[in-house]
């Protein structure tokens, strides 16, 4: 969900108000997935290196997670939505933890769709952590064992990743998972990203050629 901080200066706004644009947009173009058939989703809401920022930003960014999981979490569980909260949690204040697990124990036995909001989640440091616990089960490693440890086991490998804002890397985003995943780029800015621009994604996706390495 990449140029909340651009869409804000063009207009010259301070970069919180791009994040407050971004954060409406995640309601929207979640509704609009799932109505669109789509059984997970991954957003990535914050990054490990994000911390790096600067604190007034990093405050509105854990300021808006929070709001959003208090205000949507019942709209969620209705909607039969599982949501997940994946990467590092140590870090993430005691009432920003609570809210993230007050939302996935409510959600937890919903099957239609999965959730899943990256916060503090790097894709490096996911398999690592991921080897780790094979390891402490005495399991074997090997790439089965290493799937069912990451934090998004539930959900599967992405069929698509989507990136806005018009860079044109991954950024340490699932890493593991998105071994195959079809990459779509576009230059639209996050808040302007509506589900026009979505359908769009999803048309050029249903064109590709997937071979998974084959021929
Ligand atoms: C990247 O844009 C965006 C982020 C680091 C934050 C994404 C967060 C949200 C959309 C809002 C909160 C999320 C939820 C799930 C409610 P940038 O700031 O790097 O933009 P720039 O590249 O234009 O500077």
């Amino acid at each position: 969900m990449d140029g909340n901080g651009r869409w804000a200066t063009a207009r010259g706004k301070n970069r919180s108000f791009g994040h407050r644009a971004g954060s409406a947009n995640v309601d929207r173009i979640v509704s609009h997935a799932f109505s669109k058939g789509v059984k997970s989703l991954t957003l990535y809401a914050f990054s490990s290196e994000n911390w790096a920022r600067p604190k007034e930003e990093v405050d509105e960014l854990m300021k808006l997670l929070k709001t959003y999981f208090k205000k949507f979490i019942k709209k969620v569980v209705k909607s039969d939505v599982r949501l997940v909260v994946v990467g590092g949690r140590e870090q993430l204040s005691a009432d920003l933890k609570k809210v993230i697990e007050d939302g996935e124990k409510q959600s937890e036995k919903n099957t239609a769709h999965y959730l899943n909001i990256a916060i503090n989640y790097g894709g490096r440091q996911e398999i690592v952590s991921a080897v780790k616990k094979v390891l402490s089960k005495g399991e074997e490693v090997t790439e089965q064992s290493i799937s069912a440890n990451l934090y998004t086991a539930q959900s599967g490998d992405p069929d698509l990743i989507i990136r806005t804002g018009g860079e044109l890397r991954l950024s340490n985003f699932l890493l593991y998972q998105g071994a195959y995943s079809e990459l779509y780029f576009t230059d639209v800015l996050w808040p302007d990203f509506d589900e026009k621009e979505f359908d769009k994604a999803l048309e050029e996706f249903s064109g590709r050629k997937r071979r998974f390495g084959k021929i």
